[in-house]
Order: structure tokens, then C-alpha cells, then sequence
């Protein structure tokens, strides 16, 4: 019986995406083994400890002998190991580079063709897009910071080996047991909440969302379809949701009143990115995101009555 169901591998499970992607994968009867170093020395899977479908191997993901050992006893890989974000692959550019992309160019050398693996990337690779033009997954990939790079390079191998989905992920937000609050709606919301206001450069520039668990959701449903959506990418994506950080800051007063924010007239955001993205493809699929932004702000304002920005962010 517990047979059945194909047996999972993922790098990274103990992130922010992969803390909640472990358990809800657990909950539908997939045994799930995490590769992880905790980098953060994050505490975010003991909860998926009692289960017997579940596993834990404390090591690198970059170290070839431990996936030589790991990938062959599984059917899908799920590589969500990375030095995630701009700024923190700028500070390390040799863990962004081994990380993000020499350990999944090992791992593809590693794995058997037989093996799915369903990838994350950003969507950051549109980079700057063509203003007022919604990027597709056709549009040209052009990073903008060493991590949109390294994602795009590393989406080029995996889909180049074949047997495989990647998902190019708006900007997450919502609730994970491993918190980040550097994502631009968690960080906004936070900051609404405790500093009551934000400092808003290049307000204008467009960026999308989505939440966690349809981040999770895009998964399990790639994993169930795997053989009609193999083989190509798909941007998932709130299509309600392509708005600028203004009307972020707009949509998040309605729920703090007290919230302001600035307009800055002089100064660069550190992050050039300007785009808006379709999700037509996977929308053809039949796949459906279940959470609104507005779900996922009053879901962080209560969590923000618990967490406090120390320690719960990548940089
Ligand atoms: N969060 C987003 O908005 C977003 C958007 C697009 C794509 N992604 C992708 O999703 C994946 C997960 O992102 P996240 O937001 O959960 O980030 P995260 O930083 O919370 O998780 C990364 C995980 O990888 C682990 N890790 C780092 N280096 C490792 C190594 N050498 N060996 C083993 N484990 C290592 C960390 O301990 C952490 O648990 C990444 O591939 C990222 O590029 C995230």
C-alpha cells in the first residue's frame, strides 16, 4: 500500500517553501525524504518527525557521494536547496554558483532518466520586461542579479536532461514553520504592522505573488500529471496580482489603516525588477490557486503576532 505512491526526494526541505511542501505531501501519503544542511538552523520539520513516511539526511546537497547514495533510492527529486534572493547570492557568489546551479548539474548527472524532477525557479529571469507586455513562458530570459542567473542557467540543464517540470514562481508570501521575511509581501505586511510605514523607491515597478500553499498545490499537481506537463516550464502566478509595489502598499492599508507609505523622489530600488506574468499555461492545465492576496495578509497578521523579524530572513 504505502508502495504505491512514488517515493519523494527533496533537497532543501527545511526552507520556507519546502517546510510546508514536506507536510503537505506527507498528508496525501508520499513518503519524503529531505536532504538538508539547515543552513539556518532552522527547527521547521520536527513536526514531520513522528511520521513513519518521512526521513531526514543532515548533509550537502553539493556533495555528489551523498547524492550518489540519496537519489537512487527515489522516484522524484524535488531540488529546492539554493542560496535564495539577490542580495544573499551577492554577498557569496561561490555558494550561490556550487549551490544553485553545480549541485544541479550534479544532481541531473546523478539521477537516472526514469527519475522525474520537478524544479523551482523565479520568474525573476524575465528580469526587466517589455512594459505593458505580459511575459510567457516563449518570452526572452533575461536575469538581472547573479541569483536570477543562476536559476535560469539551472532550469536550462534541468529541462535540457529531459523528465521533468520546472515551475517559474512569483515572488511567495504567506506562512511557512520556516518564516522569511525578506519576500516583498511578508516584508511589507510586517512592516505595516510593527513600523506603521515603508519608504517606496520606483513604486511603479511591477512585480506578481503567489501564495505558499499554491506554491505547494502547483507541486502535488505536477507530481499528478507529471506525464502531460513534462518537459516544459510554467510560470505560476497570481493573474489578479500583477501589481506594483504601490498598489501593494494599497491593498495592505485596507487592512491596516494606519499603515503609510512614501513615494521616494530620488533613489534606486537595489531591484530593478519590472514585469508581468501570464499564467495561461498552467491555467490550461486545470490548476487553480486557492489563496487571494487578501487571504494571504490576514493569514501574516496573525502570524506576525507571534514571529519578530530577528532570524527570519535570508539576509
Ligand atoms: N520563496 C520564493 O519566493 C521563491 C520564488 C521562486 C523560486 N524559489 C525557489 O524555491 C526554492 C526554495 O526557496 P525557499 O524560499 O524555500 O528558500 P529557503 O532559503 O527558505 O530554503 C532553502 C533551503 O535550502 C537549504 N540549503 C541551502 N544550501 C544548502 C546546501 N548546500 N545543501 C543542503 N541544503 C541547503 C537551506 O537550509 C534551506 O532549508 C529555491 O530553489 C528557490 O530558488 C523561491
Amino acid at each position: 500500500m504505502l508502495d504505491d505512491k512514488p517515493k519523494i526526494l527533496m533537497t532543501g526541505g527545511a526552507g520556507y517553501i519546502g517546510s510546508v511542501l514536506s507536510r503537505v505531501l506527507l498528508e496525501r501519503g508520499h513518503r519524503v525524504t529531505v536532504l538538508d544542511n539547515f543552513l539556518y538552523n532552522q527547527n521547521s520539520l520536527l513536526d514531520c518527525c513522528p511520521s513513519p513516511l518521512f526521513d531526514i539526511a543532515r548533509g550537502d546537497c553539493r556533495d555528489e557521494r551523498i547524492l550518489a547514495d540519496l537519489v537512487p533510492k527515489h522516484d522524484i527529486i524535488i531540488p529546492l536547496a539554493a542560496i535564495v534572493g539577490g542580495p544573499i547570492c551577492a554577498d557569496d557568489r561561490v555558494a550561490a554558483t556550487s549551490t544553485n546551479l553545480d549541485a544541479i548539474r550534479t544532481l541531473c548527472r546523478v539521477a537516472a532518466s526514469s527519475q522525474a524532477i520537478l524544479f523551482p525557479v523565479t520568474n525573476s529571469g524575465y528580469g526587466i520586461g517589455e512594459r505593458g507586455a505580459h511575459c510567457t513562458e516563449e518570452s526572452p530570459l533575461r536575469p538581472i542579479s547573479l541569483y536570477g542567473e543562476t536559476k535560469v542557467e539551472a532550469e536550462r540543464v534541468v529541462l535540457g536532461r529531459g523528465n521533468a517540470i520546472t515551475f517559474r514562481l512569483a515572488t511567495v508570501f504567506g506562512v511557512s514553520p520556516r518564516m522569511r521575511l525578506d519576500l516583498l509581501v511578508n516584508d511589507f505586511v510586517y512592516r505595516a504592522l510593527t513600523d506603521r510605514a515603508v519608504v517606496l523607491f520606483e513604486a511603479h515597478f511591477k512585480r506578481n505573488y503567489i501564495h505558499i500553499r499554491d506554491v505547494a498545490k502547483a507541486f502535488v499537481y505536477g507530481i499528478e500529471k507529471f506525464e502531460t506537463m513534462k518537459n516544459r516550464p510554467y510560470n505560476v502566478g497570481l493573474d489578479d496580482a500583477n501589481l506594483s509595489k504601490k498598489e501593494l502598499c494599497e491593498q495592505i492599508q485596507r487592512h491596516v489603516p494606519q499603515f503609510v507609505f512614501f513615494e521616494a523622489p530620488i533613489g534606486r530600488d537595489p531591484d530593478q525588477r519590472d514585469y508581468i506574468v501570464s499564467n495561461a499555461r498552467i491555467a490550461s492545465t486545470g490548476y487553480r490557486p486557492d489563496w487571494t492576496l487578501d487571504d494571504g495578509i490576514r493569514e501574516l497578521l496573525k502570524a506576525y503576532r507571534i514571529v519578530r523579524r530577528v532570524a527570519h530572513a535570508n539576509h
